[in-house]
């Protein structure tokens, strides 16, 4: 398999760059007095698109985890969600935002979106840098999307293929 060059870090970072505005002058509406934005990281995929997007965020915001997995190795995801590490902080009362990397099947998102919406939150949304639409197999509404990409299986910028390219400053494809 080879990899070839597809999104580069000037692109991905005015991506959050315009995500970041946009996040940043809805909250200062919706934040009340002292109030915080939940931010949670999808590990690992998210992290590094969560470490640039929160140095870019101008309301006050506190950061939490939750780690999922889907069973199976290679391009290939079965479809299974496995939920493995969830957030520390209570999401009752809370303005949540969790942020991913990307939106493929549906099925994380789906799932975060009814678990983190049981306890709760004062509001609940999603941010994704990219999203594979073609894939969907839940329907689910994005409300910050970087940008949509065809169907093609990426790695780098948090991306990975069993494990590699997760450090890759730009976003590739393999073919
Ligand atoms: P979902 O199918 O929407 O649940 O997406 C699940 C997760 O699969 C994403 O958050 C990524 O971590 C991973 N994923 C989806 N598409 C790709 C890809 O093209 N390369 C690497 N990981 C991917
Ligand atoms: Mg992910």
């Amino acid at each position: 398999m080879k990899v070839h060059p597809f999104i580069n870090a000037e692109e991905i970072d005015r991506l959050n760059t315009t995500l970041a505005k946009k996040i940043s002058s809805d909250y200062q509406n919706i934040l009340a007095e002292k109030e915080s934005l939940l931010v949670v990281i999808t590990l690992k995929g998210a992290l590094l698109f969560g470490a640039d997007l929160i140095r870019k965020l101008t309301v006050p915001i506190h950061v939490d985890f939750v780690r999922l997995a889907s069973y199976g190795a290679g391009i290939k995801s079965s479809g299974e969600v496995r939920f493995l590490k969830d957030i520390e902080s209570s999401p009752e009362g809370n303005h949540i935002l969790v942020l991913d990397e990307i939106i493929d099947s549906g099925r994380t998102w789906d799932f975060l979106r009814k678990r983190l919406g049981a306890a709760n939150p004062k509001s609940l949304k999603i941010c994704a840098l990219l999203s594979k639409p073609s894939r969907r197999e839940i329907e689910v509404t994005i409300d910050y999307l970087g940008r949509e990409v065809e169907d093609k299986f990426l790695v780098g910028y948090g991306l990975d293929f069993n494990e590699d390219y997760r450090n890759l400053k730009e976003i590739s494809y393999l073919e």
